[in-house]
């Protein structure tokens, strides 16, 4: 936990997260969760997950943007992005961020905004969804959520585990037979709001898969259990079977370049599951979250730059 600490007060320090900004790409250690810097690389990467059955959510990363000419702009980026990947006959989706759509300054462009992605992606039979990001954003988050979806059925939700209020909200949720993602949590959030040991998220984040499944088997949503801790999977796999829900009723996710011998397995046993592919130049903050939650990445960051400085010629010093 100190250590997680330390990497999102590492986030916030602008000068280290330009640093990693400028050298991510071209050092290639950004390249381990983040397919790239433009939507060509990101249907590159999709089409290789495609050989196996592999679905995609593609996010262009980005949050918090601070004028409408940047929330319009991440419409029409996420517009586009559905068009692309339907010309490309690939399975997949969107997944967008609220706080990119201006959630901080405009609730209502946002809301419009958002129902103008869905419309725009409804046309083509596709659907979107929507992440949920740290708790400040979650009321408005679930309100934006239900006015989506009451025109775009299909729209999905992501609901944190760690929260204490996940159940209730998934209960709020139900009206709508939604599709909702079950992740534990990126976020640092407050020891007033939300589980901080790893096992009491693991043992909520259990109690919400079989909330959800509950759910499912009744024919009230359709869960996609985002995870890549092997023992939540065993847990949702043996929730699935024992309610005999078929792959049609629900779906794994994971993040690209995460545990890929858990997603090949996964389709080995012929579970559905869909890949969150992110690309784009703002993957800093998105990357950071990666490495604090596996503060042994941070050894391939430190490695790929002590490899620069080492090469780095002298007269550039
Ligand atoms: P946990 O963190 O316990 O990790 C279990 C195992 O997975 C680790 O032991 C390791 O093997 C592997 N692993 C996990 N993270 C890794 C990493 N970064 N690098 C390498 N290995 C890693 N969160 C959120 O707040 N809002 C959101 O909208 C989303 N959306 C989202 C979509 C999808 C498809 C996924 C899979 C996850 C998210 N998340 C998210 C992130 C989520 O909240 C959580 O932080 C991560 O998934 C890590 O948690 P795990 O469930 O994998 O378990």
């Amino acid at each position: 936990m100190l250590i997680r600490n330390f990497i999102f007060w590492l986030s916030t320090k602008k000068a280290l997260t330009d640093a990693i900004g400028r050298r991510g790409m071209r050092y290639g250690f950004a390249q381990r969760f983040v397919a790239g810097e433009a939507l060509a690389d990101a249907l590159d990467a999709s089409r290789e997950l495609a050989q196996d059955g592999r679905r995609v959510s593609l996010n262009h990363l980005g949050e918090n943007v601070r004028t409408v000419e940047e929330a319009e702009h991440a419409r029409d980026s996420y517009i586009e992005m559905t068009r692309q990947l339907h010309a490309a006959g690939l399975d997949g989706n969107i997944s967008i961020k609220l706080t990119q759509l201006g959630l901080d300054f405009d609730r209502r462009l946002c809301e419009r905004l958002t129902g103008e992605i869905a419309a725009a992606a409804g046309e083509l039979s596709r659907s979107i969804e929507m992440d949920m990001e740290a708790s400040k954003y979650t009321d408005s988050t679930l309100d934006i959520f239900e006015a989506t979806v009451r025109r775009a059925p299909t729209t999905g939700l992501a609901i944190q585990a760690y929260l204490f209020r996940s159940e209730h909200d998934i209960e709020r949720l139900m009206r709508h037979k939604p599709k909702i993602r079950l992740v534990k949590g990126a976020y640092r959030e407050s020891g007033r709001i939300a589980f901080q040991k790893k096992s009491q998220v693991d043992s909520h984040y259990r109690k919400r898969i079989d909330q959800l499944l509950d759910h499912c088997a009744e024919g009230r949503c359709l869960p996609a259990i985002a995870t890549h801790d092997p023992l939540m999977l065993d847990h949702a796999r043996a929730g699935i079977k024992r309610r005999g829900l078929t792959p049609d009723r629900y779906e794994f996710q994971m993040i690209y370049g995460i545990r890929r011998d858990l997603q090949q397995a996964l389709r080995a046993q012929g579970h559905p599951l869909r890949i969150y592919v992110p690309f784009g130049t703002e993957w800093c903050p998105y990357f950071m979250r990666r490495l604090a939650e596996r503060p042994a990445n941070c050894w391939f960051v430190l490695r790929s730059l002590a490899a620069e400085s080492f090469h780095r010629p002298r007269s550039s010093a």
